[in-house]
């Protein structure tokens, strides 16, 4: 019976242990339940003890020894439960998910972009397609194929920048070159428009730049009429400006088309009752069109007797300042993000 006592302190020295036994990972916690709660475990040996207690002692050793089971599994529930926090924590690495979260500078479209695009979509859902050309252009692409031959009065319409040691090199002037180049290329039907930068000689100030851009459309086919384009237009101007817009045409004079007309819009600001973005005629030009001159379909080896087509061609900085209400078209160029940024939202 001399082993009473020592299984009494063996127990006395488990629980100590178990309230000592350090953890810092989950391996050291299994360590911990093997030890103890294993099925070789400490415990089971202590409770395997219990025939060697004499019987008057029994229940007072079974007490303790589940007391001493209960402390190991606790001390196990609480390392588990406090590893789980632990590990969560570490793997997202967020301290305070109430945090605002870091803003990510991304950038806009520029609002002529913004425009830009909205008008292709528009002549696209009728079939248009886009076509580029060069900035550099050469004088037949930019004036004599456009029925504006050298000593043609309406080549002063237009300020021209010549390549000083090649002037029949320039930089193009307006997007109608791309009519060329595509009759040139593709034979009737031809529905294309043609976005782009082009450059005029002008002195810049609040209405005029020496960089801007354009937006041509050309179409050719057999029958193509006036009633046609003046029906595309108003297609355009209602899709561009709101369905309660009007137009009106006004004839004008351009080389590459007869007869030529200027489009005006009625004015989406004031509904037509008079205001500063109209100067109070209610009215407010947006592009040049017309039916394609015979000699400029001929001069592209496209048989005018055969084919007819309109064009037209208007300026995006124009329609970008009166959609938005800009007043300045250097602001277009100076890439000032407090301007730029007000055009986010856009797309
Ligand atoms: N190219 C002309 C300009 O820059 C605009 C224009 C007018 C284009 C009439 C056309 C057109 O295609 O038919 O002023």
């Amino acid at each position: 019976m001399s082993q009473q006592p020592d299984v009494f302190n063996h127990m006395q020295h488990l629980m100590l242990e178990i309230e000592h036994f350090e953890v810092a990972n989950a391996a050291d916690a299994e360590k911990f339940r093997i030890e103890f709660l294993g099925s070789k475990g400490k415990i089971k040996n202590l409770m395997a003890a219990i025939k060697d207690v004499p019987n008057e002692r029994k229940r007072e050793f079974g007490q303790a020894a589940n007391a001493v089971k209960q402390a190991a599994e606790e001390k196990l529930a609480a390392l588990k439960q406090q590893l789980e926090q632990n590990g969560a924590a570490a793997t997202l690495d967020i301290p305070d998910l109430t945090r605002p979260a870091i803003t990510i500078p991304l950038g806009g479209r520029h609002p002529l972009s913004v425009v830009k695009n909205e008008i292709i979509r528009i002549f696209e859902r009728i079939g248009f397609t886009v076509a580029e050309g060069p900035e550099i252009e050469d004088d037949w692409h930019n004036f004599t194929a456009l029925n504006t031959p050298d000593d043609h009065p309406s080549r002063d319409m237009q300020d021209t920048f010549y390549i000083q040691t090649n002037p029949s090199i320039l930089l193009r002037s307006q997007t109608s070159t791309v009519q060329v180049r595509v009759m040139e290329n593709q034979k009737p039907p031809i529905r294309i428009i043609s976005p782009g930068r082009v450059y005029r000689n002008e002195t810049i100030s609040a209405r005029a730049h020496c960089q801007f851009h354009q937006v041509e459309g050309l179409y050719i086919d057999e029958n193509v009429s006036f009633a046609d384009l003046k029906q595309t237009l108003i297609y355009f101007a209602r899709e561009l400006f709101g369905q309660d817009t009007s137009i009106r045409l006004r004839p004008s004079y351009f080389p590459f088309t007869e007869p030529s007309a200027e489009m005006d819009i009625s004015c989406f600001i004031c509904k037509g009752n008079g205001c500063n973005i109209c100067k109070h005629s209610g009215w407010v030009e947006i592009l040049g069109c017309g039916m394609v001159d015979p000699a400029v379909l001929d001069m592209s080896g496209i048989d005018s007797r055969k084919y007819t087509g309109f064009a037209f061609g208007m300026g995006i900085e124009r329609i970008t300042m009166l959609k938005y209400q800009i007043n300045d078209i250097r602001l277009f160029f100076e890439n000032d993000i407090r301007f730029l940024q007000q055009f986010k939202a856009a797309w």
